[in-house]
């Protein structure tokens, strides 16, 4: 069995730590591991199956001999880095939004389009509630055809990084907002990444653009309005979708209930529905309040939700990288 040499690039980061911590749950056959990050934290000890392995700065030799590289840097360190790491031969998955718009770059949730890698060895990982949304719309998509999504997201505040985290916590003991422009602990936030001429925001148009692109619909209508909300970790995405064919809500729950690593929880009067709480921790895509939209005879609603940090970013670039190795792609 193929053994590799894995550079983690952001290694100290949220995202890059719960790299580290699947990397070592699943059966993925590291030879060596090197944490990279920018020179503030060079030098710091993280652990790697109770090894201690020191943190480095990331420079244009970091690659040399590297297999894998996954990157959560950000999207300036993945812009400068990820080509320099293929052009030493490395594979790369990149979760930042740097690639995820450019056409000749494969997009990739596993579940659904894992056949879109190609031999560029540059994969982009989709935006964290794109990534749990587009599970539940593909069965859907595949069993009825889609004509139109309506997106409203619920994201908790680890999706900003370690800064999010720490507003969220510090204006809880009654400090002032440091990250955040107003108190998180006290309002939801409609405003995720930056305002666009458009009037929505960049992370609504990633939404929109990485929806269409991963399930292959460049003409499927999507609109989508995106809230940060005062949760530390799993988001919530409430969907309106509308279906050429009509779809009866047992049809419905049947095509979810079989589709890879989707749970249906929709028991309402039992209280059992997807919540933060459930989604924490774990790599699944919970989906449930499934209805039939009241106003619209083709119209399905659900609410979905997912640990942004897990299924929403590391969890899915190391399935995409276990599965290149099964498939002996790497
Ligand atoms: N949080 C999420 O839900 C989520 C989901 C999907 C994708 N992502 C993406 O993943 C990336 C990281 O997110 P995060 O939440 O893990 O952020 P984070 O907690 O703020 O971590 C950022 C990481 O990037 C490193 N870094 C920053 N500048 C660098 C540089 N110039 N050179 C090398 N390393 C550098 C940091 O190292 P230092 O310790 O040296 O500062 C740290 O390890 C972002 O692109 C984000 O968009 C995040």
């Amino acid at each position: 069995m193929k053994e590799y040499n894995v550079a983690i690039v952001g290694a100290t980061g949220l995202v890059g730590n719960t790299f580290i911590q699947i990397l070592e749950e699943v059966d993925f056959k590291i030879k060596s591991i090197r944490f990279f990050a920018s020179k503030r934290s060079a030098g710091k000890v993280l652990y790697f199956k109770k090894q201690p392995i020191v943190v480095e700065e990331l420079n244009e030799n970091s690659f040399d001999g590297m297999d894998l590289a996954l990157f959560s840097a950000g999207g300036a360190v993945s812009l400068k880095y990820a080509p320099i790491a293929v052009s030493k031969g490395c594979r790369v998955i990149d979760n930042s939004s740097a690639w995820r718009e450019d056409p000749s770059i494969p997009l990739i949730v596993p579940e659904v389009n894992f056949r879109d890698y190609s031999m560029n060895r540059l994969i982009a990982n989709p935006n964290c509630s794109t990534i749990q949304s587009v599970l539940p719309l593909k069965a859907l998509d595949d069993a009825f055809g889609l004509n139109r999504i309506i997106y409203s997201t619920y994201q908790a505040v680890s999706g900003s990084g370690q800064k999010g985290k720490d507003d969220l916590i510090r204006t809880l003991n009654g400090e002032e907002p440091k990250f955040y422009p107003y108190n998180i602990s006290k309002t939801c936030i409609p405003e995720i990444d930056v305002f666009l001429d458009n009037g929505y925001t960049k992370e609504e148009m990633k939404m929109i653009h990485e929806t269409q692109k991963i399930l292959h619909r460049p003409d499927l209508k999507v609109t989508a309005t995106c809230v940060r909300v005062p949760v530390l970790n799993a988001h919530g995405v409430s969907v309106f979708c509308e279906t050429k064919k009509k779809a009866s809500l047992e049809e419905v729950r049947s095509v979810l209930e079989k589709f890879e690593n989707i749970v249906v929880l929709d028991d309402g009067k039992n209280h059992r529905y997807p919540t933060s709480i459930v989604a924490n921790g774990t790599d699944q895509v919970y989906v449930g309040r499934i209805r039939q939209d009241l106003s619209n005879e083709y119209g399905i609603c659900f609410y979905c939700t997912a640990d942004n940090i897990r299924k929403g970013a590391a969890a899915n670039a190391v399935q995409i990288a276990l599965k290149l190795a099964q498939s002996d792609e790497m």
